[in-house]
């Protein structure tokens, strides 16, 4: 089983200890290969605002650098350990770039399957808002969120104290990885996942003029097809739990259909 953490530290300092610590957990339980790509290592330059990787597609994306490299680990992974220091309150510039340069898989989800866990490692401060940062990119690409790892570190070259790391934390979440990667059990959907798909579907599914890849791409999926439910087929659908989703997709729909009928009516 393949795990990789990428990680958005300038350096390698205290988020490149505290993978470390969750590699050797990991690890320790057997048939894992364990990967490091410190985002710092990486020629990634940033998202020039273009658009083309939305609108055409991601082939058009005129940058040429290593995120290619990046995304073939992420297809040959398992798990992904998404890793950051806390800086500012949120996810390091270097996590950032990466979102934005994978920006388009909101749109055309596609990891379904693997796993991602959060690490974040801070001096006092704004974990929450940083994992949830986390949690929200990762699953929006279609990953599903085994859980995350909080550290308080504080800055290297200081005097401040070092607290103390919650080892069994660390563990506990090794452990529910290493369980998941080996089962793949059926995903359990959230109301939140099943408002996801049909709110996107809904607006993809009348996108072929103006958002020609994301339409292609819902529809070589099958998730356009009338009786679609979700985006992989590995999860317990719960009617209930879809029924408002559904209901909502269609309000959103019709009033999209409106709209979109007025523009074409204010164009001719
Ligand atoms: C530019 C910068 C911004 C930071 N912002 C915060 C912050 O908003 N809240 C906080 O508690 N700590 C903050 N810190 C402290 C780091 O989160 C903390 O030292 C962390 O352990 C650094 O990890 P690293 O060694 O991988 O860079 C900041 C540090 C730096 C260098």
């Amino acid at each position: 089983m393949k795990v990789i953490a990428i990680q958005g530290s300038p350096h390698r300092g205290n988020t490149y200890d505290r993978v470390e610590d969750f590699e050797r957990a990991v690890v320790d339980l057997g048939n894992v290969e364990f990967t490091h790509i410190p985002l710092c290592e990486i020629r990634l330059e940033g998202c020039r605002g273009c658009f083309l990787c939305f609108s055409k597609g991601e082939e058009s994306c005129p940058i040429s650098d290593d995120l290619k490299l990046i995304r073939e680990k992420i297809e040959e992974a398992d798990a992904v350990v998404f890793a950051t220091p806390v800086y500012s309150m949120h996810i390091s510039y270097l996590m950032k770039l990466l979102v934005d340069r994978l920006a388009w898989k909101f749109h055309r989800p596609s990891y379904f399957g693997k796993y991602a866990v959060g690490l974040a490692v801070t001096g006092a401060v704004g974990l929450r808002e940083t994992l949830k940062y986390i949690q929200m990119f990762s699953e929006g690409w279609g990953f599903q969120y085994a859980g995350s790892l909080r550290h308080k570190d504080p800055p290297r070259n200081t005097a401040m104290p070092q607290f103390k790391q919650g080892k069994s934390e660390v563990r506990d979440l090794a452990e529910k990885l290493h369980r998941l990667m080996l089962t793949n059990p059926p995903r359990k959907l959230r109301m939140n996942d099943h408002l996801m798909f049909h709110a996107m579907r809904t607006v993809y599914s009348r996108m072929k003029e103006y958002s020609p890849a994301d339409y292609e791409y819902w529809k070589s999926k099958g998730w356009l097809d009338p009786g679609a439910r979700y985006f992989t087929e590995n999860a317990r659908v719960g009617f209930l739990k879809s029924i408002y989703p559904r209901l909502l997709s269609g309000i959103i729909g019709r009033s999209m259909d409106k709209s979109l009928s007025k523009s074409r009516e204010t164009e001719k």
